[in-house]
């Protein structure tokens, strides 16, 4: 028997039961691991919402987290019992003990704790691919980060400012706008109290942003559109506003032909090799001091509905994790 967060029927955070659960001997190709700390994500409020699907009920919900491997399923030859691991998944995180397939899993270096692989397999490799790959920043790009005093926000942009990139950001507080522009941002707009596509146009003088990475959804569409400049690309990787609804394409090109995604983690790390490429820039991004990890919220795993409300209650700042 292990703990786990549960989710019977989707809804409200009260849907999240902490039970137990039974586990058994890994499989195949599969690892046990005795999990130290859970990253906390609003795509879990999707799943519980039912904004995205799970496969079935009762699912254990969570899609990040690290701790130590217990034992081995048969063919698993490259981890061992204790082996530092952590992971990016589809589901099965909030939980004290879980198997997983061995080829999710990467070695931490001893100098990455628990709590920091916990929010970067899947926040941080969001910020990896995003920067590195959706679109690739360098010295002299504008960018706008919308929620950047958020779990993806802030690391996005240190990691911008890093790369060069002149950093706008949106937040919803004057306290996260300070946050914001400790963690990289050169500007920041209240989104809630400013117009900010005038508010990009002004600090641009005019000449906008050459990408715009929107993890709000709803509520900043198409006011993000309105920030590219011509042939921009914007990103839309996320719905913490609810889902950007459907548009004419004809609005990229009355917006100055622009290019728009909708990208997803799994897609550009999907490949074992994509993965640890991805893992051994984030380590080393931490360990060299480019990226430091914000863990600005700690919560038991049996509160994990509590957890869920701060997240959506924009409570939070930076990256949180359960501890179980
Ligand atoms: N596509 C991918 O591969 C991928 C992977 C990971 C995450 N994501 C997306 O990245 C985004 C950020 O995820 P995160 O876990 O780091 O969350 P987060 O940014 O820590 O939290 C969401 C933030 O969004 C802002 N927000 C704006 N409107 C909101 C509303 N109506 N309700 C709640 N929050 C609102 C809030 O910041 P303010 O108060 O400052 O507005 C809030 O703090 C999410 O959309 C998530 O789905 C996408």
């Amino acid at each position: 028997m292990t703990k786990a967060v549960r989710v019977h029927k989707v809804g409200g955070p009260d849907v999240l039961i902490y039970e137990d659960v039974d586990v058994h001997a890994p499989g195949q190709g599969e690892v046990r691991i005795r999990q130290h700390a859970i990253g906390l994500n609003f795509i879990d409020t999707y799943y519980r919402t039912g904004l995205y699907k799970a496969p079935g009920f009762p699912f254990i919900i969570g899609n990040e987290a690290s701790g130590e491997v217990v034992s081995v399923g048969p063919g698993v030859t490259n981890f061992h019992p204790g082996d530092r691991v952590a992971y990016y998944a589809n589901l099965g995180g909030y939980a004290s003990e879980r198997n997983i397939a061995a080829d999710k899993l990467v070695k931490l270096p001893d100098h990455i704790t628990h709590e920091q692989a916990a929010v970067l397999m899947l926040k941080g490799l969001t910020v990896f691919y995003l920067l590195h790959k959706t679109f690739r920043v360098e010295p002299g790009h504008r960018i706008l980060i919308h929620a950047a005093a958020g779990g993806i926000g802030l690391l996005a942009c240190q990691w911008a400012k890093a790369l060069g990139a002149n950093v706008i950001g949106t937040v919803g507080s004057k306290a996260k706008a300070d946050l914001a522009l400790a963690n990289g941002c050169d500007h920041v707009i209240l989104y809630n109290e400013e117009d900010f596509p005038a508010r990009v146009k002004q600090i641009s003088r005019g000449e906008l942003c050459d990408v715009v990475y929107d993890g709000v959804g709803k509520d900043t569409f198409p006011g993000s559109l309105s920030c590219l400049k011509p042939r921009g690309l914007f990103v839309s990787f996320g719905n913490a506003s609810g889902p950007v609804p459907p548009f004419p394409l004809s609005e990229l090109n009355n917006h100055g032909s622009l290019f728009a995604t909708r990208p997803k983690l799994n897609d550009y790390v999907g490949k074992r090799s994509e993965l640890i490429e991805g893992a051994d820039a984030l380590f080393a991004a931490v360990i060299n001091g480019t990226l430091h990890v914000p863990i600005n919220h700690a919560y038991a795993l049996k509160d994990a509905a509590r957890a869920h409300t701060d997240l959506e209650s924009r409570v939070t700042t930076g990256s949180s994790i359960l501890k179980p």
